[in-house]
């Protein structure tokens, strides 16, 4: 069995939600209970080690679980990583019980990478964040939530927001609401608060006037998936964050590990946006009442993510080191030399 945090129950309630099978852990995927590019594709990869344990079809299994959430590239990668351990195994003569344990400790094995490369991104991350910002005691605006709940070890984003902390350096954290389902409120609040940041919630459409005034210094988001051109796909609204970011003169930054990098999708174009039910926009976010706020019938357009243009962002952090500005060959060289485990590089 798998045991998540139930993500869908935060910050009120700190419930594990145990799914014994595949199709209770996509239920947990679809409805967010566990959520966040990282952590879907651990979550993956154990998925598919569980199915293989539990005698199912695997290769079923393997195409349920990568298509439950279609922008985040992890799920996938995730779930592929097992699978082909799996398969590899079967190859290699073994039982189907030896394979199935070579799935698991594919899903440890990848379960643990995530965590040394949120490390990684942390270091790179407040390095860059020192060399911007040479004045110190950064205002850091993020969206979303990209914190130790969406990875094996401290997140993407929100783990460079939190090594800027432990060093005094985080002088405000500014945490959009992030519509409609709130994780900035619900999550990113949360871990802020657990960790001493000094934060701020905002709704999303009080950005504008936080720029205006000049209290952003930078803003660090993660990604769902970074296509081969650098585009970024992350939560809806991250875009408009990265034309205020320009037009204001405050770095974009996106950190996230090279694993979220899609070098097979040419362009932000050819990313799957997923589409989300329109009462997530037209009932109150966590109202179990299901009470609407919106005439019924209203029609609501609701996409789960935006794309970034690669012109937007300022610099990508990964686990590899920071690539600014952002190509196309840059990202290309950065992944190749990730996967070669060639050290780092920081162009
Ligand atoms: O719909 P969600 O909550 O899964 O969306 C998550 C995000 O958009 C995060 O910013 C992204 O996965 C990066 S997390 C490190």
């Amino acid at each position: 069995m798998i045991v998540l945090l139930d993500q869908r129950r935060l910050p009120t309630e700190e419930v594990e939600l145990v799914c014994t099978d595949v199709p209770a852990l996509i239920d947990a995927i679809r409805t967010l209970a566990v959520r966040g590019a990282p952590l879907l594709g651990v979550a993956g990869a154990y998925g598919l080690a569980l199915a293989a344990v539990r005698g199912f079809d695997v290769d079923e299994a393997a195409e349920m679980l990568a298509q439950a959430r279609p922008t985040a590239v992890n799920l996938a990668y995730g779930v592929r990583r097992a699978q082909t351990a799996y398969r590899s195994a079967l190859g290699a003569g073994e039982s189907f019980d030896e394979a199935a344990a070579a799935a698991l400790s594919e899903a440890r094995a990848l379960h643990r990478e995530d965590a040394e490369a949120s490390a990684g991104m942390a270091a790179h991350g407040l390095a860059l964040l020192q060399e911007l910002l040479p004045g110190g005691g950064f205002r850091v605006l993020t969206h979303c939530n990209t914190g130790a709940l969406v990875s094996g070890g401290q997140g993407t984003a929100l783990a460079v927001a939190g090594a800027a902390h432990k060093i005094g350096e985080l002088r405000r954290l500014w945490v959009d609401e992030t519509r409609p389902l709130l994780q900035g409120t619900r999550l990113t609040a949360y871990e802020a608060a657990r960790a001493g940041m000094p934060y701020t919630l905002l709704t999303d459409n009080a950005a504008g006037s936080l720029f205006s005034a000049g209290e952003v210094d930078a803003v660090l988001i993660g990604a769902d998936r970074i296509a081969a051109d650098g585009s970024v796909a992350n939560k809806v609204g991250s875009y408009p964050l990265a034309v205020l970011a320009r037009y204001h003169h405050v770095p974009f930054i996106v950190v996230a590990p090279t694993t979220t990098v899609d070098l097979a999708t040419a362009e932000g174009g050819a990313i799957e946006v997923e589409q989300r039910p329109a009462l997530e926009v037209t009932e109150f976010p966590g109202d179990v009442s299901g009470r609407p706020v919106a005439p019924l019938g209203a029609q609501a357009y609701n996409p789960a993510f935006d794309i970034t243009p690669p012109e937007l962002v300022t610099a990508i952090v990964t686990e590899n080191g920071v690539l600014s500005p952002v190509t196309e060959t840059g990202l290309a060289e950065l992944c190749a030399r990730s996967r070669s485990g060639n050290g780092m590089m920081s162009i």
